[in-house]
């Protein structure tokens, strides 16, 4: 073993889903250490141990700051960084009035690379080593996104957004353009080093019929990339499905009918949803992605976190920024956890971190290589202070365990929190 590198902190890894089998499902080390090897985890145990298993190894000692897996934010909109916080609208018309106009700029290529860049470094400040991104019509969006990811060397899942109709001209494609265009892109970037490509339509309303089928067949020609989508987030978006899709039963049904469900399929939001689509979601092993700050910033409505987890739905957590209104999935869980109050259900920390990290990482398939802290995954790591500010750090000062010093960072803490990231091995 080489450069090895040993991490000493509080060290929270997961055994289990803390969402359904609670608290115990997650541990903490308090005098705890990861050893990093290349770009893995090679080991991870009490500091004691591993100092003396592994003699040779660079120590990096972070103090009390809480050593988790980076964060994983499953659905998130990079060319919308710049229009983040805009205000006063709800969905169709917060795309029509700062959506396309900002996406329609991705059509050049250094506008996108520029933004790309940008975006990806917020994300890491913010202890996000991945993210699952929508990117604009254009490939050359893509090219940017996944080429400044491949700089950073960080995990990501992206796609080419796709669009028919109901769109600005200058943002659609057709149904033969979004099927040839996803396919060069997956023959580009699909499976190189840390990429993974995601088919997107962007949702029912912008394609046709047609281009959804087109997308479905590509989907099987190409089953280890992912499908990614929006379902059921506002109410009048989905009168909008209705009237345009008159034969299909319900929202999600209109991407059955497609060939857009199943293992790898992605769905946003997914608040306002039927039993039957509820059924399918979990039968056919489609994830659900939560995007609390988008959905009350937009104000879509209430995730049905308890309820979808116990009737065992793939949920992850993500920001869907610029829909969502923070970059951080601190601001993130603290969001879920309020948009749970409101329905009654009190999410634990654990839970909530778990939706951040190895949560986002099953919504994603990523879950046997990023997510948590375990010999073998990905050495995508962050370093945690618990007392980044003195608002937090006076709260947390008089927590009686470990559950009540994490969640004050929870609930205040954004990129100030974050005291150090590594991705892939390599500390940023
Ligand atoms: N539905 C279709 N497109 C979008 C988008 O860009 N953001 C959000 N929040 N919902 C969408
Ligand atoms: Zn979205």
């Amino acid at each position: 073993m080489g450069d090895a590198e040993l991490i000493l902190g509080q060290v929270l890894s997961f055994t289990g889903d803390p969402l359904t089998a609670g608290p115990a499902a997650a541990r903490v080390e308090p005098q705890g250490a990861v050893l990093l090897a290349d770009d893995r985890i090679a080991d991870h145990g009490t500091a004691a141990d591993l100092r003396a298993a592994w003699p040779q190894a660079r120590i990096t000692d972070m103090g009390d700051c809480l050593i988790s897996a980076g964060f994983v934010d499953a659905h998130a909109h990079y060319p919308q960084t710049g229009i983040i916080a805009s205000w006063g609208k709800r969905l169709i018309d917060w795309l029509d009035r700062y959506t396309f106009p900002e996406e329609m700029r991705f059509g050049d290529p250094e506008h996108a690379a520029a933004v790309a860049s940008r975006y990806l470094d917020l994300l890491l400040n913010h202890g996000t080593t991945t993210v699952a991104s929508y990117c604009s019509t254009h490939p050359a969006s893509v090219d940017a996104f996944f080429a400044a990811a491949r700089a950073r060397g960080m995990r990501v899942v992206a796609g080419k957004t796709c669009m028919d109709r109901n769109a600005p001209e200058g943002l659609c494609d057709t149904a033969t353009r979004a099927h040839d265009e996803s396919a060069a892109l997956i023959a580009r970037w699909h499976g190189q080093g840390r990429a993974t490509y995601a088919i997107t339509p962007r949702f029912a309303p912008t394609s046709t019929p047609e281009q959804l089928e087109a997308l479905g067949a590509l989907w099987a020609a190409h089953p280890t990339c992912l499908m990614q989508t929006h379902l059921g987030e506002q109410t009048e978006e989905i009168e909008w499905v209705r009237a345009l899709y008159p034969q299909a039963r319900d929202y999600l049904d209109v991407y059955e009918r497609a060939g857009l469900t199943g293992p790898g399929a992605v769905f946003g939001h997914a608040i306002h949803l039927t039993g039957r689509e509820r059924q399918h979601l979990r039968d056919s092993g489609s994830s659900l992605v939560h995007c609390p700050t988008s959905n009350t910033f937009i104000g879509s409505g209430l995730f049905d976190m308890a309820g979808l987890a116990d009737e065992g739905q793939r949920i992850g957590l993500a920001t869907d920024t610029g829909g969502g209104s923070s970059f951080s999935m601190l601001r993130t869980m603290a969001a879920a956890y309020e948009v749970a109050q409101l329905r009654g259900q009190a999410l634990h920390p654990a839970a909530l971190w778990w939706l951040a990290t190895a949560g986002a990482a099953r919504a994603l398939r990523l879950e046997d290589r990023i997510g948590n802290i375990a010999t073998g995954m990905e050495a995508d790591l962050i370093a945690v202070n618990l007392a980044a500010t003195p608002a937090i750090a006076q709260r947390s000062a008089r927590a009686e365990d470990m559950w009540e010093a994490l969640f004050p960072t929870i609930m205040m803490g954004d990129d100030r929190a974050i005291a150090g990231v590594w991705v892939n091995g390599l500390r940023r």
